[in-house]
């Protein structure tokens, strides 16, 4: 027996829905806050992920207590922790709990873990983050599906990225905030999620100028106390939620969310003639006439997110002519091209690029979320389509998105799991 999540197309969105703390902040928190010497951390707004559930399952192994006196609110201590080697499933999982090798480099200046999981996007190297540990002192060395990364002490570098890598920025970030002197990331990653994680550092004590900027400094410090944080919005969830609205709302109002994280969606879907407005902290869109196609390149922020390309293709298949979509982060970002195929899409798909004709009627088939956001633009089609859309696979889905189920059930759609 499987789960699978089944929806039946074609009713109309109608109310509100909130959304929940940034997944891509979240996973760097956690790790993050094993940083802390011995104090309480307090985290809030954690989303009920089951990305969450993995790292908990990490920091419960390293002997970190972890108590959540609502399902919003993590109290983190580390006073009785050890660091062991991470080696179990929770770790093959995700790809953030790469996060624990910067975090206990920087705590222990010793980490031994195994590979890293996370969705299949095509090859993703986390090269520039060993580099990064390298350049702050440490070695490298990967022997029997462990990496172990040591260093007799951390000193602080200047580290050039030659992409401009969330992952790489946060990791080094981690890293970097205890070792001795000054660290400078230059063509540091931008995203809110980094600045979000710098924030949370500052606030225990560490010294970081620039997140949010090309160039990020840390000024090493000696010891981080815990404090309390209040996680960003997930721009992605609020995304997803907009791009659903955009296909199916009669009015629907996304609440709990930073407009300008999601600006070069937002101004895209005006291009279309989607019927949007943009509140301080909330976003209403009403039943559109008609969509026209647009053209979309990812890019790192504030660029269009390619973790909101998938739902954005499936949004894609209702507009009028041909759009194109391109990715220059993840080349091989198309899985779900193939899905949305089998539920009648007009998509070709070409190295690093696809062009989706439209409109589309769309219709329900039994299909497969081969990674989280797929799973997303899944579930965007579903809504749409004639019929009843099966999805398997749908771990990947609850990976990402907080109590997805009942947020849809409340907006009018119709959404259950099944097992199969
Ligand atoms: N890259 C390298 N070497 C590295 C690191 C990255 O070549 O050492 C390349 C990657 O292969 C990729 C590009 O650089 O082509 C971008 O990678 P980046 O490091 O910025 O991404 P990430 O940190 O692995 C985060 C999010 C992803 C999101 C990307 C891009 C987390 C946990 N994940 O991944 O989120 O797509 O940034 O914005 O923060 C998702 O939420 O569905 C998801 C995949």
């Amino acid at each position: 027996m499987v789960e699978v999540i089944k929806i039946e197309g074609g009713k109309r969105l109608n109310g509100k829905v909130r959304i929940g703390g940034a997944k891509n902040a979240t996973v760097a928190l956690i790790p993050a806050a094993i940083l802390a010497d011995n104090s309480d951390v307090n985290i809030y707004g954690v989303p009920d992920i089951s990305d969450v559930e993995s790292l908990s399952q990490l920091l419960s192994e390293l002997n970190v207590s972890v108590t959540s006196p609502t399902p919003e609110h993590f109290q983190i201590n580390t006073s009785n922790m050890k660091n062991i080697d991470l080696d179990s499933d929770a770790v093959t999982k995700l790809r953030a709990s790469y996060y624990f090798m910067g975090a206990l480099l920087g705590k222990y200046k010793y980490v031994r873990m195994i590979m890293p999981g996370g969705c299949y996007l095509g090859p993703r190297p986390f090269d520039l983050h060993l580099k990064g540990f390298e350049a702050l002192g440490a070695t490298v060395e990967y022997a029997q599906g462990y990496y172990t990364i040591k260093a007799e002490k951390l000193e602080g570098a200047k580290i050039y990225l030659d992409f401009a890598s969330v992952g790489a920025t946060i990791n080094i970030m981690l890293a970097a905030v205890l070792a001795e002197g000054r660290t400078i990331i230059e063509n540091a990653a931008k995203e809110p999620e980094i600045i979000d994680v710098a924030n949370f550092l500052n606030k225990m004590g560490a010294n970081i100028r620039g997140a949010g900027t090309n160039m990020v400094t840390i000024d090493g410090v000696e010891k981080l106390d815990g404090k309390p944080h209040e996680i960003i919005p997930d721009r992605i969830e609020a995304g997803t939620y907009i791009i659903m609205a955009a296909a199916m709302a009669d009015d629907v109002t996304i609440e709990n969310i930073i407009p300008q994280h999601v600006e070069a969606l937002t101004s895209k879907l005006i291009e279309m003639g989607v019927n949007l407005e943009i509140g301080i902290d909330s976003i209403r869109i009403q039943k559109s006439a008609s969509l026209k196609a647009v053209d979309i390149t990812t890019q790192t922020y504030p660029g269009f997110a390619t973790d909101l390309q998938q739902p954005m293709t499936s949004l894609l298949t209702q507009a009028e002519g041909p759009s194109n979509v391109k990715e220059t982060i993840y080349a091989e970002r198309f899985k779900h091209c193939a899905e949305l195929q089998r539920m009648g899409a007009n998509i070709g798909v070409h190295p690093a690029q696809a062009t989706i004709t439209g409109p589309t009627p769309l219709f329900g088939s039994k299909v497969v979320a081969t990674d989280l956001r797929c799973g997303a633009s899944l579930v965007v089609a579903g809504l749409m389509a004639d019929g009843v859309t099966e999805i398997h696979e749908v771990y990947h889905i609850d990976r990402g998105y907080d109590d997805i189920d009942n947020k849809l059930t409340a907006l009018g759609a119709k959404f259950w799991r099944e097992e199969v």
